[in-house]
């Protein structure tokens, strides 16, 4: 595709720049102006189609449906974003006097007692993302330890957890030690048992796991691990299979995190800021990263005086506007709206399993949550889960997770999300229909896909380790 420049035509520009709004300015020192601007002299027209054109290049919700297991890439309500646009919460400065914010010191406030209901926790929003979330419970857990004086060092982690979760533990200074996944997908219960020791600071599960499974022995495991005087960490990105349905303090979680950028519906991929608020039961509730809002006799303010938080995590108090539009959306469903979200999502994917189920390898045959796993074990003609994720790109769909979780060969992971409609999700089906027919009639077609999209099949190896990032006309 043509880029700016080559619209560009020299002594085109009849540009206006508009005022600047202040007398006076200092300009840019000479020796920091290293690098001589080139700007394209083009139209405002071409300017306006090449940015239309560029935009329909790519994939999002609000194309089509985008099944990306364990990504959650529901529709977000466009409402939403027409709050956080709001000068009163958009154009605040995060140093502002408490007295001058009070509305947007309600909204955290707000937004993180309607967590608490859903999930038993009390909770500080400031980590950034749910990774962010997980590193800030890690800290948790080593702090508690070192208040009690004990030096435990490892955290276990199923072999079905999402692959934040080691990473996060690890980069806290922990060792992480597998457990293995049983036949029916759950914990390995015996194996855990035999894991436990004194120097078992956690055990991190994410819930549901990543094949879209909650785990049947959640009480065993949560006693298990009390026992042992470990804690229970609860991986709680995809809280669209259970909020309004279960809280994680009643399953015997101690700590977790939830993604607001996906269960509560704000935008998210391409790296976009989001908000991994970290959670924990009343007895750890001192350690949670500061500032938290409280309300006192003079309204709302940042408490950053709690001796025994772990600090800060992030500048000022997090992603406000992340926060805001999650509570939007929560305020706009209301108990019975999140409920409904949950049950929705739970239904909607059972109902694409369902109606997959014969046509594709199902590793787990089991009732799934908000999302499920297929593979590509009986595909024929060579035949891969990579094909099969290019292919459905040609059918207007965005590729399901791949290769993920990692202990499922050819893994394909498929979250319809309780935003689409029976009709959006039988295309899906029948699209998923087809390929399998392609698979064995005219293999090819499937081997060489992407054809209908604006890039083909790359080389993913190429494009991994020699990028283009910059254009160099
Ligand atoms: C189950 C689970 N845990 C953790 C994460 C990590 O969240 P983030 O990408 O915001 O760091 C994700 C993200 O997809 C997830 O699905």
């Amino acid at each position: 595709m043509d880029t700016i420049f080559d619209y560009s035509v020299s002594g085109k520009n009849r540009f206006q720049l508009p005022e600047a709004g202040c007398e006076d300015y200092d300009p840019i020192p000479e020796e920091y102006c290293t690098v001589a601007t080139v700007l394209p002299e083009v139209s405002e027209v071409e300017v306006v189609r090449h940015y239309t054109n560029l935009s329909r290049m790519n994939f999002g919700v609000d194309n089509g449906m985008y099944p990306l297991g364990s990504c959650t890439m529901k529709y977000n309500p466009k409402i939403n974003e027409k709050i956080a646009a709001m000068e009163g919460f958009s154009a605040i400065h995060p140093l502002a006097d408490a007295s001058a914010v009070q509305g947007c010191l309600r909204v955290l406030y707000e937004l993180a007692a309607a967590l608490r209901e859903i999930t038993g926790m009390t909770f500080s929003l400031c980590p950034a993302a749910g990774s962010h979330g997980e590193l800030s419970g890690a800290m948790i857990i080593k702090k508690y330890f070192q208040d009690l004086k004990e030096a435990r060092s490892v955290v276990l982690i199923p072999d079905s957890a999402h692959g934040t979760n080691p990473a996060s533990v690890a980069m806290c200074g922990f060792t992480v030690k597998e457990i293995p996944s049983n036949s029916d997908g759950d914990v390995d219960v015996e194996r855990l048992r035999q894991l436990l020791d004194g120097n078992v600071a956690a055990m991190m599960l994410t819930s549901p796991n990543t094949l879209g499974l909650f785990d049947r022995n959640i009480r065993e495991i949560s006693r298990l691990l009390r026992e042992n005087g470990s804690l229970f960490y609860g991986d709680g990105a995809n809280l669209n299979a259970t909020a309004g349905r279960a809280r994680m303090a009643d399953m015997g979680f101690d700590i977790m995190h939830t993604n607001l950028h996906k269960t509560f519906s704000t935008p998210h991929g391409g790296g976009g800021p989001g908000s991994g608020p970290v959670g924990v039961v009343d007895r750890l509730a001192k350690y949670l990263p500061v500032p938290l809002v409280a309300k006192g006799a003079q309204g709302y303010y940042l408490e950053y005086d709690r001796p025994d938080s772990i600090g800060r995590v992030h500048s000022f108090y997090g992603n406000f506007l992340v926060a805001l539009r999650a509570y939007a959306y929560i305020r706009s469903l209301g108990a019975e709206g999140i409920r409904d979200m949950s049950d929705t999502a739970v239904l909607n994917a059972n109902y694409l399993l369902a109606c997959l189920r014969d046509l594709y390898k199902l590793p787990i045959d089991r009732k799934c949550m908000h999302e499920f796993v297929i593979s590509d074990g009986d595909m024929p003609n060579g035949v891969t889960t990579n094909d099969i994720s290019k292919r459905i790109l040609d059918y207007g769909f965005h590729s399901p997770t791949v290769y993920f979780p990692l202990h499922i060969e050819g893994a394909i992971m498929i979250e319809p999300t309780e935003t689409e409609t029976k009709k959006s999700m039988d295309t899906f089906v029948n699209a998923m229909a087809e390929i399998r027919r392609e698979a064995y009639e005219e293999p090819e077609k499937v081997k060489t896909a992407p054809r209908n999209t604006p890039v083909h099949r790359v080389d993913a190896v190429i494009a991994a380790r020699k990028p283009v990032l910059v254009w160099e006309g």
